[in-house]
């Protein structure tokens, strides 16, 4: 039997693209090893959103070259890199056996093929970004043990935001048809998953038969999903009828992640955002009239090309103005083929220090208001879907509240049991406390031999 380890970068459509992978390996009688070294096929899922993350990439395949040498192991690059980089990557890297898109995942038998029996490096990139796209369909199996998953409504991305290489590797926007995500959800069920959360690159802008409400209000009603959530939206099409799903569903899970990326109304159109500041907190406003205790969470861009001090003064007033439950901010850094990659220099680049000392400014303040907002929990309770257990307390688990925070607990609940927990103690970003009691114990069965998720994040 030979077994196989894949190595994720990026976001919740990567995980999701590994698990197809997964799917697909298995069907060439492929296992998973959570161990590299006795991998006969690694693969790295790539993701090239910032420098960062490329560099990560290439100092990882650079360790698992050691394993190549000594066991001969294949090696794959798959993901955004692969897109975008395609042929170059084998030129750069003599050691790649195969590199393969997004789109070609149900391919990965016969690239394997190829690559064993013919003996050849293979690339494959090929792209369908049109409504004959066949997505791949989970299989539940893959998803036994757990009780969350994400689930994929659309791909690619039809925004230009002038710093990002997104619709350079993923394409247009293509939807799923709403039946085929209900139907995958559905399944999902059989083996216990109690919540789903629907990706895409921009969800707002999603065309599979319904609209993204709809959507989420007939993933609602599926029978044994208790919590429906959703990842990544765009300001500018965030839409009345889904800030009415907040009102009325309660099964939509009170979170939100909103990228604003800026508070500067001038960097918002260099970034080519399609909205202005006061725009963004207008469509806030009403999210937070719906549902008013809505977490609210961003992505901010700091250092972008021409950003003054004047303009992250501006950023700044405006988290501290909004108060996010968090904030994933970032350095700018130029991506191949976007408008602000080709402009930098004409809008005026803006100094490494200068970046990571804003980017340090930033994180500050909102470590301080994630304190705040996360020690209004303690003395309280929070409803917890269990995830799993705590890695260095055996008699603690980990789940998630329904506003998104990770709490770490003292108890016994099994894995997608929901359970009431009284909170004692509160860090920026976790939750500790007790369990007081279970609610419903869901059916989640571990399955033989597996190990239970561990937590990461603690109080
Ligand atoms: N530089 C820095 N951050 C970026 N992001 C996207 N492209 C870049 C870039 N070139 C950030 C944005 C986006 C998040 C996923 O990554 O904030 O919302
Ligand atoms: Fe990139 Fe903008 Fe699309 Fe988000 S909405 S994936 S930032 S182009």
């Amino acid at each position: 039997m030979k077994r196989y380890f894949i190595h994720t970068f990026g976001c919740q459509m990567n995980v999701n693209d590994t698990n197809r992978m997964g799917e697909a390996l298995a069907s060439v009688a492929y296992r998973p090893t959570p161990v590299v070294d006795n991998a006969d096929l690694i693969i790295l899922n790539t993701c090239s959103i910032r420098e960062k993350a490329e560099d990560k990439m290439l100092s990882a395949l650079g360790r698992y070259r050691q394993v190549k040498l000594q066991r001969g192991a294949l090696i794959g690059v798959g993901g955004c890199v692969a897109q975008q980089e395609k042929q170059k990557i084998l030129e750069k890297v003599p050691y790649v056996d195969f590199v393969f898109g997004p789109d070609n995942i149900g391919q990965l038998p016969e690239i394997l093929g190829r690559v064993t029996n013919d003996r050849v490096r293979v690339v494959e990139t090929a792209w369908v970004d049109s409504e004959a796209y066949v997505f791949p369909q989970a299989d539940p199996q893959t998803s036994r043990g757990r009780c969350t998953e994400f689930v994929t409504v659309m791909k690619g991305c039809d925004n230009v935001c002038a710093f990002c290489v997104v619709p350079h590797t993923r394409g247009r926007e293509v939807s799923r048809a709403f039946p085929e995500v209900l139907d995958e959800v559905a399944r999902l069920t059989t083996v216990g998953v109690r919540e789903v959360t629907l990706v895409g690159q921009n969800v707002n802008s999603y065309r599979g038969g319904s609209s993204f409400a709809q959507l989420l209000l007939r993933t609602a009603q599926v029978p044994g999903i208790e919590r429906v959530r959703f990842t990544t939206s765009h300001p500018h099409d965030l839409s009345d009828e889904l800030v009415e799903a907040f009102r009325v569903e309660p099964k939509l899970m009170p979170h939100f992640h909103l990228p604003v990326q800026s508070g500067s109304d001038e960097v918002l159109v260099r970034m080519k955002r399609d909205y202005t500041v006061s725009e963004y907190l207008e469509r806030l406003a009403r999210l937070r009239a719906a549902r008013p205790d809505i977490a609210v969470t961003t992505d901010i861009i700091v250092g972008y090309p021409g950003e003054t001090e004047a303009d992250f003064q501006k950023t700044y007033a405006l988290c501290e103005q909004v108060r996010y439950d968090g904030q994933f901010s970032f350095v700018y850094s130029p991506r191949p083929k976007t408008v602000a990659a080709l402009k930098e220099d004409e809008w005026g680049p803006v100094a490494h220090e200068v970046k990571v000392e804003r980017l340090e400014r930033l994180n500050a303040l909102q470590k301080r208001i994630s304190v705040e907002l996360m020690s209004r929990h303690v003395g309280g309770t929070v409803e917890v879907l269990v995830e799993g257990r705590s890695k260095t307390n055996q008699a603690r688990r980990f789940g998630r509240a329904p506003h998104n925070r990770v709490v770490n607990f003292d108890g016994d609940a099994p894995v997608g049991a929901l359970v009431t927990v009284q909170v004692d103690v509160a860090s920026q970003s976790a939750l500790l406390g007790r369990q007081v009691r279970i609610t419903s114990l869901g059916s989640v069965v571990i399955p033989e031999g597996a190990m239970e998720a561990e937590s990461c994040v603690v109080a």
